[in-house]
């Protein structure tokens, strides 16, 4: 199976999961990337059976109105049962590594709110330790260089994304050789730098459940 084929099948998992508990008041939570990609896709098959979703991103609004499924602003929506996106990085307690698209900050604040958080990934999301994959930072643009001395003083090795700003008006910068044992300290820690809006470490909030999609068939962890 390709990769592409696992995400399609993860996706198409977590349909199966959230589908029997839809009804026409539902909204649900979409994240972004390729996987959330695949997953808003089956979902306009659906769209009949629920309200309509909540973006983490601007580019996941559009697709979803591509498709013809109402976007809501999250202020003006009370419960949200269930969020799905997908992660650069999981452990095996479903804390996470995401924001490789640039879209932390809208993510967490739509996973914070969801009652459910479903992750989906293939199998080479999911590693024994955190920090192999860069630690992305959404930093407000005149704090760049504060919070990058910061981040060496955490022992971290921040790298500016050169040409990407957020759909909040932010930078990125991605921290290499972090060692990360104990992701809800750090997640904490790198959050109380002056200038940093959030970082992509989703380890106080982690996902509830993580669907994995493997050679061998699609996964169920949490
Ligand atoms: C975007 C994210 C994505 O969930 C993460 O980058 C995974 O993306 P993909 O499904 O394309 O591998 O956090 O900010």
């Amino acid at each position: 199976m390709t990769q592409d084929q696992l995400k399609q099948a993860v996706a198409q998992a977590a349909i199966d999961v959230i589908l029997p508990r839809l009804d026409k008041t539902s909204i649900i939570g979409v994240g972004t990337g390729s996987t959330a990609n695949f997953f808003i896709d089956l979902l306009a098959q659906h769209k009949m059976a629920f309200d309509g979703a909540v973006a983490s991103s601007e580019a996941t609004a559009q697709r979803l109105k591509s498709h013809g499924i109402p976007v809501y602003d999250l202020n003006s929506v009370s419960d949200l049962e269930f969020y799905v996106d997908g992660a650069d990085e999981s452990n095996e307690r479903l804390e996470l590594i995401k924001g490789g698209g640039a879209a932390l900050t809208r993510e967490k604040i739509v996973a914070a709110v969801a009652r459910t958080f479903i992750c989906i990934a293939d199998e080479s999301k999911l590693v024994p330790l955190l920090g192999t994959f860069p630690l992305p930072v959404e930093v407000i643009p005149m704090a760049r260089s504060h919070v990058a001395r910061q981040l060496v003083k955490l022992g971290g090795d921040p790298v500016y994304r050169e040409g990407v700003l957020t759909d909040n008006g932010n930078i990125i910068l991605d921290v290499y050789n972090l060692q990360i044992d104990s992701p809800v300290k750090l997640e904490e820690q790198i959050n109380a730098i002056v200038g940093v809006v959030t970082n992509g470490l989703f380890a106080a909030r982690p996902a509830d459940l993580l669907l994995l999609g493997t050679r061998d068939g699609v996964k169920r962890l949490g």
